[in-house]
C-alpha cells in the first residue's frame, strides 16, 4: 500500500495509535520516584552525547565515570565524559551542596534541550543517572534513543536498602559478585551484607591466620546433593574457594563507586565449625568436631570464652576493618548452641562469676566484649536479633529476622534496627507453591506480592522509636543455591519489589501499578544478564 492511498480516517487512526504507543512508553521507573511530572517533548540521546561533570567537581566526575561505564556495559552506549560548564545537548551532573534532596536524593530534569541531574552527593548524582538509564526505552534502536521530557524529585524512604548474599554455603566468583553489584545499583540499593563465614566455610583471607582459608574454605562433598568429581580419578574433589584481600579491596571499591557499602559478616560465637576445623584450639571443648561440614543445619561448635579466643577474634576483626571502610561490621550471633559452653568447666565458672546460671548470659558477655572492641575501633556492631539483651552496646544495630518482635524490642530499647523478617524478606524460600516446578529451595513460600506488601515500620513503634528503623534487606542464603544462575533466580524479581519497599514513599505503593512497571523492567534485568523468574499471571 502506498502512502497516497491513506484515507484521512486511517491517518487519524494512525495518530491515535502512535499516541497510544507513547502512552505505552510511560516511564516505568523502579523503585517508583517520590515525585514525577511529565512534560512535552523528548531529549535525543546520540553517539555524541557527553556526560558533563559541571564545574569539574570531583564527586560529579566520579559519578559520571561510573555511569558511563554502566551505560556502556549494559546498553552498548559509549557516552563521553567531560568536565566544565553545563551544556545544551548533554547530560549535565551538577553537585549542589545546598540541594534539598538530602544525602541520597536527586533532581532530574529532562527537556528537549538538555538533561540536568542535581544532587548534594555523588550517590544522589549516581541515582539520578540510574533513573535516566531506566528512562531509555529498551525497544529503541541504539542510533535513535530518546528520553521523555520530565522532572523528577526523588529521595529514598530508608537509608538501609540491602541484600544479604551468603557466600559461605556456596562460593560465588568475584566476577559474579561484581555483576550482582551492578544489578543492585540498577535498583538504588546501597548495602551488600556479605555473609563470609559459617559452619560450612570461611571465605575471607586473614593474613595472620592462613589456615582459616587453606583449611576452612574447602570441603567434601560440595553440599546440597552435589559432589565435585575429578574426571581424572573419579574421586570427589575439594569444593570451595575464598576471597583474597586484594579481591575484596576490588569488590569494595567497585561497590563504593555504585554507592553501595559492603557490610562483612564474620559469624560468632556460633556457626564457627570451619574456623574451628582450621584452629581447634578456638573451641569451647577439648575435642570438637574438626571437619568442615558439608551438610546444612545448626552445629554445636562454638568459640570458647578464653582471652586467647578474643585475641584471635580481635585480630580477625582488625584485618576485616582494614578491608571494609563502612561504619558497620556484622558479627552474626544467631542460632548459638550453648551445649559446649555448658560442657566446659571454665565456661561454667565464668557464668557463675557473672552471677548467672543461664548460658544466655554468656552470649551477652561475648557480644559485649566484641561490641566494645568494635566501638574502640570506631565501628558499629550489627547482630541478628539473638544479640539483643540488656547491656548490648547502644551503638549496636539489631537485625530482626525471627519475625518483627526483636526489631520492636530493640528499637524500644534505643537501638537502630534493620528489618529482615523471614515472612517477607527471605529469598531462599520458594516463589511458588508448585515446588516441583521450581529449583530446590530450603522450603517456605514467599511470593512477589508478599515481598511488595512488606511495611518495615512495625505498628507497635511510636514515631520517635520508628526513627530507629534504618531500613530493610532481602536475604539469599545459599544452602540450596549452588550456582550463580540459581542465586539470581531466587533473588529476582523479589529484590526489585523490595527496592520499592525500601525507597518509595509508603502512600505511593501500589502492587498493580508496580507489576505493570515490572513487566517492562524485565528487559532491563535481561540487559544486565540477570536470570530472573518469569512473572506468572
Ligand atoms: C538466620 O537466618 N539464621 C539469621
Amino acid at each position: 500500500m502506498r502512502a497516497g492511498r491513506f484515507s484521512s480516517a486511517l491517518l487519524s487512526l494512525l495518530i491515535v495509535a502512535s499516541a497510544c504507543a507513547v502512552a505505552q512508553d510511560e516511564p516505568a521507573v523502579i523503585p517508583n520516584p517520590a515525585k514525577i511530572a511529565r512534560a512535552a517533548g523528548e531529549f535525543a540521546l546520540g553517539r555524541a552525547t557527553t556526560i558533563v561533570a559541571v564545574g569539574g567537581d570531583a564527586e560529579a566526575r566520579g559519578a559520571a565515570a561510573t555511569l558511563a561505564e554502566f551505560f556502556r556495559k549494559t546498553r552498548g552506549l559509549r557516552l563521553a565524559v567531560a568536565a566544565g560548564e553545563a551544556r545544551d545537548g548533554e547530560i549535565n551532573l551538577r553537585r549542589d551542596a545546598s540541594s534539598a534532596s538530602g544525602a541520597e536524593g536527586y533532581r532530574l530534569e529532562v527537556t528537549p534541550r538538555r538533561i540536568e541531574v542535581t544532587a548534594a552527593t555523588r550517590a544522589g548524582l549516581f541515582y539520578g543517572g540510574i533513573t535516566l538509564w531506566q528512562l531509555i526505552a529498551f525497544s529503541q534502536p541504539r542510533e535513535a534513543m530518546t528520553i521523555p521530557a520530565l522532572s523528577i524529585d526523588d529521595a529514598p524512604r530508608f537509608a538501609w536498602r540491602g541484600l544479604l548474599l551468603d557466600s559461605a554455603r556456596h562460593y560465588q566468583s568475584p566476577q559474579f559478585i561484581l555483576k550482582f553489584l551492578d544489578a543492585m545499583a540498577a535498583h538504588k540499593l546501597n548495602v551488600l551484607h556479605w555473609h563470609l563465614t559459617d559452619d560450612q566455610a570461611w571465605r575471607l583471607e586473614i593474613r595472620k591466620y592462613p589456615r582459616l582459608t587453606s583449611v576452612g574454605a574447602w570441603r567434601v562433598p560440595a553440599g546440597a546433593g552435589g559432589r565435585d568429581i575429578d574426571p581424572a580419578t573419579g574421586r570427589p574433589r575439594l569444593y570451595g574457594g575464598y576471597y583474597s584481600q586484594e579481591t575484596v579491596r576490588g569488590i569494595v571499591a567497585y561497590a563504593a563507586a555504585r554507592a553501595i557499602t559492603v557490610v562483612p559478616e564474620i559469624e560468632m560465637p556460633g556457626h564457627a565449625s570451619a574456623a574451628i576445623a582450621a584452629y581447634p584450639q578456638l573451641a569451647a571443648i577439648a575435642a570438637p568436631a574438626t571437619r568442615v561440614p558439608a551438610d546444612w543445619g545448626i552445629y554445636d561448635n562454638v568459640y570458647s570464652l578464653e582471652d586467647s579466643t578474643f585475641a584471635f577474634l580481635e585480630d580477625v576483626l582488625a584485618e576485616t576493618i582494614a578491608l571494609f571502610p563502612g561504619a558497620y561490621i556484622h558479627i552474626g550471633g544467631d542460632e548459638v548452641v550453648k551445649a559446649q559452653w555448658l560442657q566446659s568447666a571454665r565456661s561454667r565458672a565464668l557464668m557463675r562469676s557473672l552471677a548467672s546460671d543461664d548460658p544466655e548470659r554468656l552470649q551477652t558477655y561475648f557480644t559485649q566484649r566484641i561490641g566494645r572492641y568494635l566501638e574502640s575501633r570506631g565501628r558499629r556492631a550489627v547482630g541478628w536479633d539473638e544479640v539483643l539483651a540488656p547491656g548490648l552496646p547502644r551503638s549496636a544495630v539489631v537485625m530482626s529476622w525471627r519475625g518483627i518482635d526483636g526489631g520492636v524490642a530493640a528499637a524500644q530499647a534505643g537501638h537502630d534496627v534493620v528489618m529482615t523478617p523471614t515472612s517477607n524478606t527471605y529469598f531462599d524460600y520458594y516463589q511458588s507453591q508448585d515446588t516441583a516446578r521450581e529449583p530446590l529451595a530450603i522450603g517456605g513460600f514467599l511470593p512477589l506480592d508478599t515481598v511488595y506488601a512488606y511495611e518495615p515500620i512495625p505498628p507497635a513503634l511510636d514515631s520517635l522509636q520508628a526513627r530507629h528503623v534504618l531500613g530493610t534487606q532481602g536475604q539469599i542464603w545459599t544452602e540450596y543455591q549452588r550456582t550463580p544462575r540459581n542465586v539470581e533466580y531466587m533473588v529476582f524479581p523479589r529484590l526489585v519489589a523490595l527496592s520499592e519497599v525500601a525507597w518509595t514513599p509508603r502512600e505511593q505503593k501500589d502492587f498493580a501499578d508496580f507489576r505493570g512497571r515490572l513487566a517492562k523492567h524485565l528487559a532491563r534485568l535481561a540487559v544486565i544478564d540477570v536470570n530472573y523468574r518469569r512473572l506468572t499471571p
